[in-house]
């Protein structure tokens, strides 16, 4: 079952289909024509409430805070693409943390990554670390993650793979089965890689978590997350909250991510393949420090990555000579690099961490795991990459 209890016994779904590649379950779960009209495209459902034959005597969907069909399409999509049972679409990558948040029990320990999108972290030591307690540890590093979870034992480990900037690869599947031993959840924050790159769920993690903003959109024009897991219980929570707290999809954007995602398998590999390129110019560069790209054969966790990843994926870090002020001259100069917040969309963006994105991060502790001032992270589109190394050359010639 991909869809929530109620939806199942009221609205017949797609059939589930088995037994096919990424790209036909992008492109046709959720997707099946429209009932009442055949269209190929299935409608936007753009209805804030439904009519109801009785009181209570419903077809499923009695007010789109809760559910929408057009949600529910994406839904099932989404479950589909990471192999889970279950999905609950929100309004944006913070909001879907936010319900994991309040799903815990009061006075949880969470045990989180080092280094996370700026956004994340700035929610848990700014908002929940009045109900939570968060401890932040090099997760790559078993035996100080070990010696973290006996001292706290927490109710939740959560981690990024790769991490925000820095690309570290995180084993989902040693981290998960210490945190079953310890009877703690491991969540997965799968944005960078997509579900087309990587499954967290099989290999171990009880929730993968997407700002759907980025690679699963995939065109920067909304705001989305998203929460796939196996556990009912959960998506219960999780849904119930999302329903008393309100932060919910628009049916617009659902239909927008429907679409997007029809193309994620093909977008992915363009990405990869101009981020590799990408980050091979930039590291034969004179004005370029140092590279981190998974998909280097020098990079720490490259073996890691090769096993549980099924790509590189399109992000590219790069340490540029010159400090900040050369880094604010390359900057200024770009052109086909965006310089914006945000990633994963077809048009390349650039990004100043420390600046921009991981601002709320203290700077002693930014410093502390390596976010510099000479850092820049790059979201690599799927442009001709011709065009954008000639883009970066012009701008690294003003460092
Ligand atoms: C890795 C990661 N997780 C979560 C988020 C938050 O998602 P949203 O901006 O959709 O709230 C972001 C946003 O940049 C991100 O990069």
């Amino acid at each position: 079952m991909y869809v929530s209890h109620i939806l199942e016994r009221e609205i017949p779904m797609a059939k589930r289909r088995k037994r096919v590649g990424m790209s036909t379950t992008a492109i046709h779960q959720g997707n099946d024509p429209d009932r009442e009209t055949g269209a190929i495209i299935p409608p936007i459902f753009q209805t804030s409430t439904y009519v109801q034959a009785s009181p209570g005597k419903h077809r499923g969907y009695e007010y789109t805070r809760s559910h929408n069909p057009t949600r529910t399409r994406l839904e099932e999509c989404l479950a589909a693409l990471e192999q889970a049972q279950y999905a609950l679409v929100t309004a944006s990558g913070l909001a879907a943390a936010t319900l994991v948040m309040h799903a815990l029990p009061h006075g949880s320990a969470v045990i989180c990554g080092d280094d996370m999108y700026g956004g994340t972290y700035r929610l848990f030591t700014n908002v929940f670390q009045k109900i939570h307690h968060f401890h932040f540890v090099n997760t790559t590093d078993h035996q100080q993650l070990k010696a973290a979870v006996q001292r706290h034992q927490p109710a939740l480990i959560w981690i990024e793979s790769p991490t925000n900037p820095l690309l570290k690869i995180n084993d989902i599947g040693h981290i998960a089965a210490l945190a079953k031993q310890h009877e703690a959840l491991t969540l997965v924050d799968n944005t960078f890689m997509s579900p087309y790159f990587q499954n967290p769920i099989p290999l171990g993690a009880d929730i993968v978590l997407h700002s759907v903003t980025k690679y699963l959109n995939g065109h920067s024009d909304i705001i989305g997350g998203a929460l796939m897991t196996n556990h009912q219980e959960l998506y219960d929570k999780w849904w119930y909250l999302q329903n008393a707290m309100g932060p919910s999809q628009s049916p617009f954007d659902s239909w927008l991510v429907l679409r997007g995602l029809k193309t994620l398998a093909v977008r992915m590999r363009a990405h990869e393949e101009n981020a590799l390129q990408v980050a091979q110019f930039l590291a034969a560069h004179p004005k370029v420090k140092s590279v981190i790209y998974p998909g280097f054969a020098g990079h720490p966790q490259h073996e890691l990555a090769k096993r549980q990843m099924r790509g590189f994926g399109g992000m590219v870090t790069a340490f540029l000579k010159g400090g900040l002020a050369g880094s604010r001259r390359f900057l200024e100069t770009v052109e086909l690099f965006a310089l914006a917040e945000s990633l994963g969309g077809v048009e390349s963006l650039v990004d100043h961490p420390a600046i921009m994105t991981h601002a709320s991060i203290p700077k002693a502790e930014r410093l502390a795991i390596g976010i510099t001032d000479n850092l820049v992270r790059l979201s690599v589109g799927i442009e001709d990459v011709d065009d954008l190394i000639r883009d970066l050359e012009h701008a690294l010639k003003k460092i």
